[in-house]
């Protein structure tokens, strides 16, 4: 069996089909393909997919030694199994990646809890567009400030227009109609 397929089969394994943890490992995949062209694909690709094979805390350390473990199971070369545990390392809020593989992990992983299909995901999900707005105002001030490449700023600026507009949907389906006989619709 090749790498990638090894490493798809234990991610499938671990996480389930049906997985949250898969839809969101395959997402971060993709948009990690689409914020730079010049890469390391195997490192990328490897990084991308165990990056959250352990969120248990402390993350990302335990998923760190997981994949560790797993690569050296399988024999992946020593020099790309470092590229890889480097990136894994460095991803999230406090990471400090330092190589390329490293920013377009750390960068996707962001965009994607600024995008609509991370939306659902989080605890941050409510019907009430006035905590969608604070959440989202949280995400302009925090979440912009630690992406790295051109690219990934380029998109978060869309992900941040795509949540205005659905909160402004939602604002309007949750108008409340004055009610002729002047009692309040709100009851
Ligand atoms: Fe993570
Ligand atoms: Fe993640």
């Amino acid at each position: 069996m090749d790498f990638r397929s090894a490493i798809k089969s234990y991610v499938l394994e671990t996480f389930g089909e049906r997985s949250g943890a898969l839809v969101h490992t395959k997402r971060v995949y993709r948009t990690a393909l689409s914020l730079s062209s010049e890469f390391d694909s195997e490192v990328l690709f490897a990084a991308c997919y165990l990056h959250d094979i352990n969120v248990e805390k402390p993350h990302p350390k335990k998923a760190v030694t997981q994949a560790e473990k797993f690569l050296m199971s399988i024999d992946y070369p020593p020099d790309k199994r470092e590229e890889v545990l480097h990136a894994i390392a460095e991803h999230g809020y406090y990471g400090n990646p330092d190589t390329k593989e490293g920013f377009m992990l750390s960068d996707a992983d962001q965009l994607d809890a600024m995008g609509l299909s991370g939306f659902g995901q989080f605890s941050e999900f409510s019907s009430d567009p006035e905590e969608m707005e604070r959440v989202l105002k949280s995400i302009e001030k925090e979440c912009l400030s630690v992406l790295h490449l051109a690219k990934s700023k380029e998109l978060a600026k869309e992900r941040i227009e795509h949540r205005k507009k659905i909160i402004e949907m939602m604002r309007e389906e949750q108008r409340i109609p004055r009610d002729p006989s002047g009692s309040s619709a709100n009851q």
